[in-house]
């Protein structure tokens, strides 16, 4: 394979916060190995339409504290038809990308995957709040959204504690019950609602609110994840059932933003700069991913065939833990 000279980075699919962390490091790393780095914005539109600037050291100072990203990001349904990829190859063309860093979901990966078949090297690097991509056990902004939520429900536990209440707060993962398991836990819920699982309003709601009000509790937490969703009608539902005054929350876009927490900014520097380097030694295809607590790389192929199931022993745990 001839050696890489000028690379691509954008960031696809829902914003991160350390995505701007990623985007730094793959222009540094670039740099340092005598790459050229073009920053293409808004995802896989700015390939199509050749959105795309040379960056240099300083396009990326004074950013690796800020959420969203800086190259912005879409969701491309052009991309995923076939005159949309090839517009996006005969662009990458003109511009003479040898290859693409994309940071985003799996969604993303699949793109990424499609224009690798047609002839595009590519590197992937997780960036998703939701820590739903099943090749890696962390992904990039996942911790800072977790210690948003954890001090969301730090307040709203302030004002339920007052007031002798139920609050039902609702957190992001339409699909993925990550952020609902894990704030769960440390936040000290009552119950968890994931959409993993299905749940009876009786046995897995009711119950265990009117058990702890029997052993002297007098407010609760009840996480409902979105894709299990109604947080407004359970709220109600439970103050009609129980008695107890019951409030909704929901977390919404907040989740998505913010300065990223330490944990963010390494990983997604280090995973940025490993992003690079698979492409000096000539190594593509691929996607980092952080396994066992050591940075890997999988294929893009093998990555997405693999699967990620939420792990019922901390279920369980979270469980035990209401008591
Ligand atoms: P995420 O990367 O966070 O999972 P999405 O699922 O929205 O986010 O995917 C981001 C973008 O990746 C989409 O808007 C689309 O442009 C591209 N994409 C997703 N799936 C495919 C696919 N099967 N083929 C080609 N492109 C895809
Ligand atoms: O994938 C991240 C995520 O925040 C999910 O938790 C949520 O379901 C989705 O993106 C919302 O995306 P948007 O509001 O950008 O369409």
């Amino acid at each position: 394979m001839r050696k890489i000279k000028t690379i691509g980075v954008l960031t696809s699919g829902g914003d991160a916060p350390g995505m701007n962390g990623a985007i730094r490091a793959v222009v540094r790393a670039g740099i340092h190995y005598g790459m050229k780095v073009m920053g293409i914005r808004r995802g896989y539109t700015g390939l199509i339409t050749g959105d795309m600037h040379e960056m240099n050291l300083r396009s990326v100072s004074d950013i690796i504290h800020r959420g969203g990203t800086i190259l912005q990001t879409v969701r491309c349904p052009e991309f995923t038809t076939q005159e949309g990829m090839e517009k996006a190859m005969s662009m990458a063309r003109v511009f003479s990308l040898d290859a693409v860093v994309v940071i985003g979901g799996d969604g993303s990966y699949m793109g990424a995957r499609e224009i690798s078949k047609l002839g595009m090297p590519v590197i992937g690097l997780p960036g998703t709040i939701d820590n739903d991509i099943a090749c890696t056990d962390y992904t990039i902004g996942y911790d800072t959204a977790l210690n948003t939520v954890q001090d969301a429900i730090d307040k709203i536990r302030d004002t339920a504690y007052s007031h002798e209440r139920c609050s039902v707060v609702e957190v992001m993962g339409r699909n993925a019950g990550y952020i609902a398991l894990n704030v769960g836990i440390s936040g000290g819920a009552e119950v968890v609602l994931l959409p993993e699982k299905s749940f009876d309003m009786d046995s897995d709601v009711i119950k265990p609110i009117i058990e702890g009000r029997n052993r002297g509790k007098k407010n609760y937490i009840v996480i409902v994840a979105e894709g299990v969703g109604g947080a407004i009608e359970l709220a109600k539902d439970i103050e009609k059932r129980t008695g107890l005054g019951s409030r909704a929350t929901i977390l919404g876009h907040l989740q998505r933003g913010g300065s990223p927490t330490v944990r963010d900014r390494v990983m997604s520097s280090i995973m940025g700069v490993k992003a690079v380097e698979l492409l000096n030694d000539g190594i593509i295809n691929r996607v980092v991913c952080f396994k066992e607590e050591k940075i890997v790389d999988f294929d893009i192929d093998e990555a997405l065939s693999m699967k990620k199931t939420i792990e019922d022993e901390i279920i369980e745990i979270s469980k035990i833990l209401a008591l």
